[in-house]
Protein backbone atom coordinates (compact mmCIF):
# COMPACT_ATOMS: atom_id res chain seq x y z
CA UNK A 1 0.00 0.00 0.00
CA UNK A 2 0.76 3.73 -0.60
CA UNK A 3 1.48 5.30 3.08
CA UNK A 4 1.41 8.76 4.02
CA UNK A 5 4.82 9.96 4.62
CA UNK A 6 3.86 11.41 8.06
CA UNK A 7 2.65 8.23 9.44
CA UNK A 8 6.05 6.58 8.29
CA UNK A 9 7.83 9.55 10.43
CA UNK A 10 6.34 9.46 13.73
CA UNK A 11 8.47 5.57 14.53
CA UNK A 12 11.72 6.81 12.38
CA UNK A 13 11.73 10.11 14.31
CA UNK A 14 11.15 8.46 17.95
CA UNK A 15 13.44 5.24 17.46
CA UNK A 16 16.17 7.43 15.29
CA UNK A 17 16.62 5.22 12.28
CA UNK A 18 16.44 7.18 8.71
CA UNK A 19 14.17 6.14 5.29
CA UNK A 20 15.67 6.12 2.39
CA UNK A 21 14.27 8.11 -0.49
CA UNK A 22 15.92 6.18 -3.79
CA UNK A 23 14.77 7.97 -7.20
CA UNK A 24 13.23 6.53 -9.98
CA UNK A 25 12.55 7.58 -13.79
CA UNK A 26 11.22 3.78 -14.67
CA UNK A 27 9.66 0.67 -14.33
CA UNK A 28 12.99 -0.93 -13.40
CA UNK A 29 14.52 1.42 -10.70
CA UNK A 30 11.19 1.10 -9.28
CA UNK A 31 11.14 -2.66 -9.12
CA UNK A 32 14.27 -2.65 -7.76
CA UNK A 33 13.45 -0.37 -4.53
CA UNK A 34 9.96 -2.62 -4.34
CA UNK A 35 12.01 -5.57 -3.91
CA UNK A 36 14.98 -4.60 -1.87
CA UNK A 37 12.85 -3.39 0.83
CA UNK A 38 10.16 -5.93 0.57
CA UNK A 39 14.31 -7.83 1.32
CA UNK A 40 15.18 -5.64 3.85
CA UNK A 41 11.69 -5.21 5.76
CA UNK A 42 11.95 -1.79 5.58
CA UNK A 43 9.69 1.26 4.83
CA UNK A 44 11.08 3.01 1.61
CA UNK A 45 10.20 6.09 -0.28
CA UNK A 46 10.00 6.51 -4.27
CA UNK A 47 11.02 9.84 -5.26
CA UNK A 48 9.99 10.97 -8.93
CA UNK A 49 12.16 14.65 -9.80
CA UNK A 50 10.38 17.40 -12.07
CA UNK A 51 12.76 15.66 -15.05
CA UNK A 52 11.85 12.18 -13.89
CA UNK A 53 8.06 13.23 -14.16
CA UNK A 54 8.97 14.61 -17.79
CA UNK A 55 10.92 11.83 -18.87
CA UNK A 56 8.26 9.24 -18.00
CA UNK A 57 5.11 10.52 -17.32
CA UNK A 58 3.06 11.49 -14.06
CA UNK A 59 0.25 8.88 -15.16
CA UNK A 60 3.09 6.17 -16.41
CA UNK A 61 5.08 6.91 -13.35
CA UNK A 62 1.98 6.79 -10.56
CA UNK A 63 0.60 3.43 -12.10
CA UNK A 64 4.25 1.69 -11.83
CA UNK A 65 4.41 2.91 -8.26
CA UNK A 66 1.02 2.03 -7.19
CA UNK A 67 0.60 -1.39 -8.81
CA UNK A 68 3.71 -2.34 -7.16
CA UNK A 69 3.03 -0.74 -3.60
CA UNK A 70 -0.25 -2.19 -3.76
CA UNK A 71 1.32 -5.71 -3.87
CA UNK A 72 3.96 -4.97 -1.52
CA UNK A 73 4.49 -6.22 2.41
CA UNK A 74 6.15 -2.73 3.36
CA UNK A 75 5.56 0.85 3.48
CA UNK A 76 5.63 2.73 0.82
CA UNK A 77 5.61 6.61 -0.34
CA UNK A 78 5.35 8.24 -3.78
CA UNK A 79 7.13 11.70 -2.86
CA UNK A 80 7.65 14.58 -5.37
CA UNK A 81 11.61 15.26 -5.43
CA UNK A 82 12.34 18.78 -5.59
CA UNK A 83 9.01 20.57 -6.24
CA UNK A 84 9.54 23.63 -8.18
CA UNK A 85 6.21 25.39 -7.72
CA UNK A 86 2.56 25.54 -6.13
CA UNK A 87 1.11 24.35 -9.10
CA UNK A 88 3.62 20.90 -9.57
CA UNK A 89 3.17 20.21 -5.53
CA UNK A 90 -0.91 20.25 -6.57
CA UNK A 91 -0.23 18.12 -9.61
CA UNK A 92 1.11 15.46 -7.53
CA UNK A 93 -1.17 15.52 -4.44
CA UNK A 94 -4.03 15.26 -7.11
CA UNK A 95 -2.25 12.76 -9.18
CA UNK A 96 -2.14 10.47 -5.61
CA UNK A 97 1.74 11.15 -4.23
CA UNK A 98 1.76 10.63 -0.63
CA UNK A 99 4.30 13.69 -0.10
CA UNK A 100 5.90 16.80 -1.83
CA UNK A 101 8.51 18.48 -1.48
CA UNK A 102 8.85 21.97 -2.47
CA UNK A 103 11.90 23.57 -2.81
CA UNK A 104 11.70 27.44 -2.78
CA UNK A 105 15.51 27.26 -1.01
CA UNK A 106 15.97 29.86 -3.86
CA UNK A 107 13.64 32.81 -2.56
CA UNK A 108 14.14 35.28 0.07
CA UNK A 109 13.28 33.72 3.30
CA UNK A 110 9.91 35.79 3.34
CA UNK A 111 8.91 34.24 0.00
CA UNK A 112 10.11 30.70 0.80
CA UNK A 113 8.19 31.08 4.01
CA UNK A 114 4.83 31.96 1.81
CA UNK A 115 5.36 29.63 -0.75
CA UNK A 116 5.66 26.39 1.35
CA UNK A 117 2.85 27.86 3.93
CA UNK A 118 0.30 27.46 0.42
CA UNK A 119 1.94 23.91 -0.66
CA UNK A 120 0.87 23.02 3.10
CA UNK A 121 -2.59 24.31 3.39
CA UNK A 122 -3.45 22.21 -0.12
CA UNK A 123 -1.28 19.06 0.78
CA UNK A 124 -2.64 18.75 4.14
CA UNK A 125 -5.80 18.79 3.05
CA UNK A 126 -5.15 15.61 1.66
CA UNK A 127 -3.68 13.72 3.64
CA UNK A 128 -0.40 14.55 2.10
CA UNK A 129 3.33 15.31 3.54
CA UNK A 130 5.16 18.57 2.70
CA UNK A 131 9.41 18.84 2.95
CA UNK A 132 10.74 22.15 2.33
CA UNK A 133 14.13 23.59 2.20
CA UNK A 134 16.32 25.81 3.82
CA UNK A 135 19.65 26.92 3.19
CA UNK A 136 21.76 26.23 -0.26
CA UNK A 137 23.48 22.92 -0.87
CA UNK A 138 26.88 23.45 -0.96
CA UNK A 139 30.19 21.48 -0.14
CA UNK A 140 32.15 23.51 2.63
CA UNK A 141 35.93 23.44 1.90
CA UNK A 142 38.12 24.07 4.78
CA UNK A 143 39.62 26.94 3.51
CA UNK A 144 36.29 28.47 3.46
CA UNK A 145 35.98 31.26 5.81
CA UNK A 146 33.32 31.11 8.57
CA UNK A 147 30.52 34.06 7.15
CA UNK A 148 30.83 32.39 3.80
CA UNK A 149 29.89 29.01 5.01
CA UNK A 150 27.13 30.13 7.19
CA UNK A 151 26.10 32.22 3.95
CA UNK A 152 24.63 29.08 2.77
CA UNK A 153 24.68 26.89 5.47
CA UNK A 154 20.39 26.56 7.20
CA UNK A 155 20.49 28.49 10.35
CA UNK A 156 19.55 27.28 13.29
CA UNK A 157 17.51 30.03 14.53
CA UNK A 158 15.85 30.93 10.71
CA UNK A 159 15.04 27.26 10.85
CA UNK A 160 13.42 27.16 14.00
CA UNK A 161 10.72 30.43 12.81
CA UNK A 162 10.54 28.71 8.98
CA UNK A 163 8.91 25.59 10.54
CA UNK A 164 7.12 27.22 13.28
CA UNK A 165 5.81 29.77 10.39
CA UNK A 166 5.25 27.28 7.81
CA UNK A 167 3.77 23.97 9.32
CA UNK A 168 5.92 21.66 6.97
CA UNK A 169 6.05 18.34 8.59
CA UNK A 170 10.43 18.04 7.39
CA UNK A 171 12.77 19.99 6.66
CA UNK A 172 15.67 19.62 4.76
CA UNK A 173 18.93 21.00 5.43
CA UNK A 174 22.34 22.30 3.97
CA UNK A 175 24.86 20.80 6.01
CA UNK A 176 27.53 20.51 3.39
CA UNK A 177 26.71 17.74 1.02
CA UNK A 178 25.58 18.29 -2.58
CA UNK A 179 23.81 16.67 -5.35
CA UNK A 180 25.65 14.52 -8.01
CA UNK A 181 29.41 12.71 -8.46
CA UNK A 182 31.54 15.61 -7.23
CA UNK A 183 30.58 16.60 -3.48
CA UNK A 184 33.94 17.32 -1.94
CA UNK A 185 37.21 18.37 -2.90
CA UNK A 186 38.81 16.20 -0.13
CA UNK A 187 37.90 14.40 2.83
CA UNK A 188 34.24 15.31 3.33
CA UNK A 189 32.84 17.58 5.38
CA UNK A 190 29.69 17.63 7.19
CA UNK A 191 28.49 20.49 9.91
CA UNK A 192 27.06 17.56 12.20
CA UNK A 193 27.01 20.09 15.17
CA UNK A 194 24.53 22.27 13.02
CA UNK A 195 22.36 19.30 12.48
CA UNK A 196 22.03 18.83 15.82
CA UNK A 197 21.55 22.72 16.91
CA UNK A 198 18.55 22.59 13.72
CA UNK A 199 16.84 19.34 15.87
CA UNK A 200 16.92 20.95 18.98
CA UNK A 201 15.24 23.86 17.60
CA UNK A 202 12.55 22.21 15.00
CA UNK A 203 11.98 18.71 15.93
CA UNK A 204 11.11 17.44 12.75
CA UNK A 205 12.33 15.25 10.96
CA UNK A 206 15.51 16.23 8.89
CA UNK A 207 16.22 15.15 5.49
CA UNK A 208 20.00 15.15 4.21
CA UNK A 209 20.05 15.46 0.09
CA UNK A 210 23.02 14.69 -1.94
CA UNK A 211 23.91 12.09 0.19
CA UNK A 212 25.03 9.29 -2.50
CA UNK A 213 28.52 7.90 -1.02
CA UNK A 214 29.74 7.67 -4.78
CA UNK A 215 30.29 4.17 -4.60
CA UNK A 216 33.93 4.25 -5.61
CA UNK A 217 32.89 0.38 -6.47
CA UNK A 218 31.22 1.63 -10.01
CA UNK A 219 33.15 4.58 -10.42
CA UNK A 220 35.95 2.16 -11.07
CA UNK A 221 34.10 -0.19 -13.22
CA UNK A 222 32.30 2.62 -15.48
CA UNK A 223 36.14 3.93 -16.15
CA UNK A 224 37.09 0.33 -16.36
CA UNK A 225 34.86 -0.05 -19.25
CA UNK A 226 35.25 3.04 -21.25
CA UNK A 227 33.43 5.62 -18.77
CA UNK A 228 35.03 8.81 -17.73
CA UNK A 229 34.01 9.79 -14.46
CA UNK A 230 36.89 11.54 -13.07
CA UNK A 231 37.72 12.86 -8.72
CA UNK A 232 34.40 11.86 -7.50
CA UNK A 233 33.12 11.76 -4.10
CA UNK A 234 30.67 11.75 -1.92
CA UNK A 235 30.17 10.69 1.79
CA UNK A 236 31.77 7.74 3.86
CA UNK A 237 29.75 4.85 5.41
CA UNK A 238 30.50 6.54 9.03
CA UNK A 239 28.43 9.77 7.98
CA UNK A 240 25.17 8.39 7.61
CA UNK A 241 25.21 6.78 11.23
CA UNK A 242 25.98 10.03 12.90
CA UNK A 243 23.91 12.16 10.75
CA UNK A 244 20.79 9.82 11.84
CA UNK A 245 21.86 9.81 15.81
CA UNK A 246 21.25 13.21 15.44
CA UNK A 247 18.00 13.41 13.96
CA UNK A 248 17.76 13.03 9.86
CA UNK A 249 15.14 10.54 9.47
CA UNK A 250 14.84 10.94 5.62
CA UNK A 251 18.48 10.38 3.21
CA UNK A 252 18.14 11.32 -0.31
CA UNK A 253 19.92 8.34 -2.89
CA UNK A 254 19.82 9.07 -6.74
CA UNK A 255 23.83 9.35 -7.99
CA UNK A 256 25.19 5.87 -6.30
CA UNK A 257 21.92 4.25 -8.12
CA UNK A 258 22.73 5.86 -11.37
CA UNK A 259 26.41 4.46 -11.29
CA UNK A 260 25.90 0.98 -10.52
CA UNK A 261 23.40 0.70 -13.19
CA UNK A 262 25.60 2.04 -15.87
CA UNK A 263 28.36 0.36 -14.41
CA UNK A 264 26.27 -3.07 -14.56
CA UNK A 265 25.55 -2.29 -18.02
CA UNK A 266 28.79 -1.29 -19.34
CA UNK A 267 30.60 -4.14 -18.31
CA UNK A 268 27.72 -6.22 -19.50
CA UNK A 269 28.14 -4.78 -23.43
CA UNK A 270 31.76 -4.95 -22.98
CA UNK A 271 31.50 -8.76 -22.21
CA UNK A 272 28.48 -9.71 -24.18
CA UNK A 273 29.38 -8.17 -27.94
CA UNK A 274 26.99 -9.98 -29.05
CA UNK A 275 24.23 -9.73 -26.67
CA UNK A 276 20.87 -7.31 -27.51
CA UNK A 277 18.20 -8.49 -25.81
CA UNK A 278 17.29 -5.65 -23.58
CA UNK A 279 15.81 -8.25 -20.67
CA UNK A 280 19.46 -9.46 -20.20
CA UNK A 281 20.78 -6.29 -19.56
CA UNK A 282 18.59 -4.20 -17.83
CA UNK A 283 17.73 -7.22 -15.54
CA UNK A 284 21.55 -7.25 -14.13
CA UNK A 285 21.33 -3.65 -13.62
CA UNK A 286 17.87 -4.01 -11.65
CA UNK A 287 19.60 -6.17 -9.37
CA UNK A 288 22.58 -4.24 -8.81
CA UNK A 289 20.85 -1.33 -8.34
CA UNK A 290 18.36 -3.33 -5.83
CA UNK A 291 21.39 -4.26 -3.71
CA UNK A 292 22.63 -0.94 -3.77
CA UNK A 293 19.61 0.09 -2.06
CA UNK A 294 19.26 -2.83 0.78
CA UNK A 295 22.99 -1.49 1.19
CA UNK A 296 22.10 1.67 1.88
CA UNK A 297 19.02 0.78 4.33
CA UNK A 298 20.99 -1.00 6.22
CA UNK A 299 23.33 1.90 7.37
CA UNK A 300 20.34 3.85 7.68
CA UNK A 301 18.98 1.68 10.22
CA UNK A 302 15.61 1.36 9.13
CA UNK A 303 16.07 -2.77 7.47
CA UNK A 304 13.15 -4.45 9.53
CA UNK A 305 11.38 -1.48 10.88
CA UNK A 306 8.45 -2.52 8.43
O1 LIG B 1 18.08 16.21 -6.49
C1 LIG B 1 18.24 15.86 -7.66
C2 LIG B 1 17.96 14.45 -8.02
O2 LIG B 1 19.14 13.72 -8.11
C3 LIG B 1 17.13 14.39 -9.27
O3 LIG B 1 17.88 14.63 -10.41
O4 LIG B 1 16.53 16.20 -11.82
O5 LIG B 1 18.22 14.69 -12.85
O6 LIG B 1 16.09 13.76 -11.94
P1 LIG B 1 17.13 14.84 -11.83
P1 LIG C 1 22.65 12.43 -4.67
O1 LIG C 1 22.97 13.16 -5.94
O2 LIG C 1 23.80 12.54 -3.69
O3 LIG C 1 22.27 11.02 -4.88
O4 LIG C 1 21.43 13.18 -3.97
C1 LIG C 1 20.12 12.93 -4.40
C2 LIG C 1 19.13 13.91 -3.85
O5 LIG C 1 19.39 14.68 -2.95
C3 LIG C 1 17.79 13.90 -4.45
O6 LIG C 1 16.96 14.86 -3.88
ZN1 LIG D 1 17.97 16.68 -3.44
Amino acid sequence: MLEFLSKMYVPANRDKYAIGQFNISNLEFAQAAVAAATESKAPIILAASSSAIKYAGIEQLVAIVKSLADKATVPIALHLDHGADIKQAAECVKHGFTSVMIDASDKLLEENIRITREVVALAHTSGVTVEAELGRLGGIEDDLNVAIKDAHLTDPAEAERFVHETGCDALAVAVGTSHGAYKFKGKPIIAFDRIAEIKKRVGIPLVLHGASSVEPSAVATINRFGGKIDDAHGLEDDSYKRAVSLGVCKVNIDTDLRLVWTATLRKLLAENPAEFDPRKLLGPARDAVRDEIKHKIKLLGSAGKA
